[in-house]
């Protein structure tokens, strides 16, 4: 039988649901740079370099036909977090992500040929606060309803994050697909440097001497350099043997002060005003945001991926940082 590391000498077949938002671009282009054919499905209208097709994400279609024979589908639907959790965006965010991954368990598992590997976004914010140790897979615990200070428990938001990872990752493997391996992809905040990215929006920061530390700056965060999300995925194809939740971030997530003095000094901006939790509660209601992405600690670490023996090419926040600001000003100043 023909296992991954012979397919590996061929080209795959690459079809990404959901694939034209910022994780999309960076698989698509990784795969594309790298030989292999990529199907992006949309609901349109957005134009690639690479091959893209119409689904509404609702229903069955001739787009069900990209995936009959294809080698890896990588599902990244689902209405951007970007937003206030108003009712109307939390039953969004929810439906998006429940409803795709089901239709797409229905249609896989009806395929003649189907995909040999199956990934999905799932999210590192399914672990809980956590500022006193590394969640990994094996001994991570997840988050919901946790006390995270003396007085206070988890605020609804965050239960609201977690319980979608939950269910979403619940969808996803509910559904048996006996020839398609199937890995959640618990992904730390992916750093692009690219406009409207959380490094563009934290850059901004920075360079309005606004860069100092959010909140306490005790808060850890969690983050990965977007070579590294594209190899690991990539690395995640290759093996076989892995299935099942796998964090993707760096293994070495950084406390906030840490993390805005390194992107700082990647800037060059010496200083940067500290943003109090309660400002930045304000300006998260007047941008229509939530403040969660700063104020919940991650301190998630890669252990399965680290055990597997994938070794990162930006492990430490001040090189990543630098990185990116200078692929920055190539490409911007
Ligand atoms: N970016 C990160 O750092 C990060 C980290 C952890 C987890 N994630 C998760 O990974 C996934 C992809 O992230 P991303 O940053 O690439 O997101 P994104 O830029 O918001 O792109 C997601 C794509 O989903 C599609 N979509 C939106 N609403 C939809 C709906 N109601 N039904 C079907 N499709 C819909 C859109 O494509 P069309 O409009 O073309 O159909 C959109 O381009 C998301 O679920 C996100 O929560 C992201």
């Amino acid at each position: 039988m023909e296992t991954f590391s012979t397919l590996f000498a061929r080209f795959l077949r690459i079809v990404i649901p959901g694939g034209s938002g910022q994780l999309g671009q960076v698989l698509a282009r990784h795969f594309q740079e790298r030989g292999h054919h990529v199907t992006v499905l949309t609901r349109g209208p957005y134009t690639a370099p690479w091959q893209t097709v119409h689904w509404d994400g609702e229903e069955p279609g001739p787009w069900t036909e990209y995936l009959e024979g294809a080698d890896v589908c990588i599902n990244l639907a689902g209405r951007s977090v970007n937003c206030r959790y108003d009712a109307a965006n939390r039953q969004s965010i929810y439906r998006s992500r429940m409803h795709t991954t089901r239709l797409l368990n229905q249609v896989i598992t009806n395929l003649a040929s189907p995909p040999r590997v199956w990934l999905i976004a799932s999210s590192a914010t399914i672990y809980r606060h956590s500022l006193d140790r590394a969640m990994e897979e094996a001994t991570g615990e997840l988050g919901g309803y946790e006390r995270i200070s003396r007085w206070r428990h988890a605020p609804e938001t965050w239960n609201f994050s977690v319980g979608v990872a939950k269910d979403w990752e619940a969808a996803f493997f509910e559904a048996e697909t006996p020839q398609t391996r199937k890995v959640a992809l618990r992904s730390a905040i992916v750093f692009s440097p690219t406009p409207g990215s959380a490094f563009g929006i934290l850059s901004n920061l920075v360079r309005l001497s606004l860069g100092g530390k959010q909140g306490s700056g005790r808060q850890y965060v969690s983050w990965i350099h977007e070579v590294d999300f594209a190899r690991a995925v990539e690395f995640l194809i290759a093996r076989e043997d892995l299935a099942g939740p796998i964090n993707l971030a760096s293994p070495n997530p950084v406390p906030n002060r840490e993390f805005m003095a390194a992107l700082r000094y990647a800037w060059d901006v010496p200083n940067g005003f500290p943003t109090p939790r309660l400002a930045l509660e304000l300006g998260a209601f007047f941008l229509r945001t939530e403040s969660e992405l700063v104020l919940k600690s991650r301190r998630v670490v890669p252990g399965r991926l680290l055990g597997a023996g994938f070794q990162f090419e930006f492990p430490e926040w001040p090189e990543a940082a630098e990185d990116l600001v200078r692929q920055w000003r190539h490409r911007h100043d």
